[in-house]
């Protein structure tokens, strides 16, 4: 007998709807603004891109960092399927006079609504966890990037030297969940998924092999803040 196996997706979009006024502070706090440097690094790789798509763009933290770059002179296009995450990008964008140079666009990420090789650049914040079919979501990323240009995708990660692992997991398992919720809204259930997910996640080198299955012509991964984040560059 045929499994149905259900979709995750709408249980991770009804949890960023419930969350999206209060995200920003929220990852702010949590990752003790190491988010902030994170987000930098990315976005100096990807500097000299004209068009950058920004998958999972949430509420768009990595385009406003990338478009607050002075010498990015390019444009970003935000990709999420969550309209009220999309809303505080487009508010935020705004805000910060970048709305000209950004296009929001409502869609999986899995089955982008975009031509072949139309981009000479994307990223992704926070979110290779949330994603249904990796396999799917990386054979789209390389169909719609031009050759030889770049992916760069940042996510946290398993920390690779056993003490750092230990203090990690214990401020997963601990602290985390206490600082959720004393900080968010009453949605302190929705942060415990959040370190459930990078527990059932790839490890750095894992995710590596498999991407060397995927046909980029490079790949390979950069630990930030002894591993308890990772950056990916993709090359196509
Ligand atoms: C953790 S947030 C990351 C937001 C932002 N990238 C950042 O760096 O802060 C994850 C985002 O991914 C979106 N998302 C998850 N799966 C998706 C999919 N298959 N297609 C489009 N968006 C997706 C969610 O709606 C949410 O806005």
């Amino acid at each position: 007998m045929n499994k149905i196996i259900e979709s995750k997706k709408p249980y991770v979009s009804q949890m960023f709807s419930e969350i999206s006024g209060e995200y920003d502070k929220l990852n702010r706090i949590l990752s003790f603004c190491l988010d902030i440097r994170w987000r930098r690094k990315v976005s100096s790789k990807l500097i000299l891109s004209k068009l950058v798509l920004d998958f999972c763009a949430g509420t768009g933290e990595m385009a406003i960092t990338l478009l607050s770059r002075h010498s990015f002179k390019g444009k970003v296009i935000l990709c999420d399927f969550n309209e009220d995450m999309l809303k505080v990008a487009k508010a935020k964008l705004k805000r910060s006079g970048f709305l000209e140079r950004a296009c929001i666009v409502l869609c999986d990420v899995e089955r982008l609504p975009f031509k072949n090789n139309i981009s000479d650049g994307a990223m992704m914040g926070f979110s290779l966890r949330h994603m249904e079919d990796l396999d799917l979501f990386f054979n789209e990323t390389k169909r719609v990037l031009r050759k030889n240009k770049k992916a760069v995708f940042l996510d946290v990660a398993h920390p690779e030297v056993k003490l750092i692992k230990r203090i990690y997991f214990l401020y997963y398992d601990k602290i985390f969940p206490k600082l959720s919720r004393i900080f968010s809204k009453g949605h302190a259930h929705v942060y415990s998924y959040l370190p459930n997910s990078l527990k059932l996640f790839f490890k750095q080198k894992d995710l590596l092999n498999m991407l060397k299955k995927m046909g980029f012509s490079e790949v390979a991964y950069q630990n930030v803040f002894f591993g308890t984040g990772a950056i990916y560059t993709l090359i196509k």
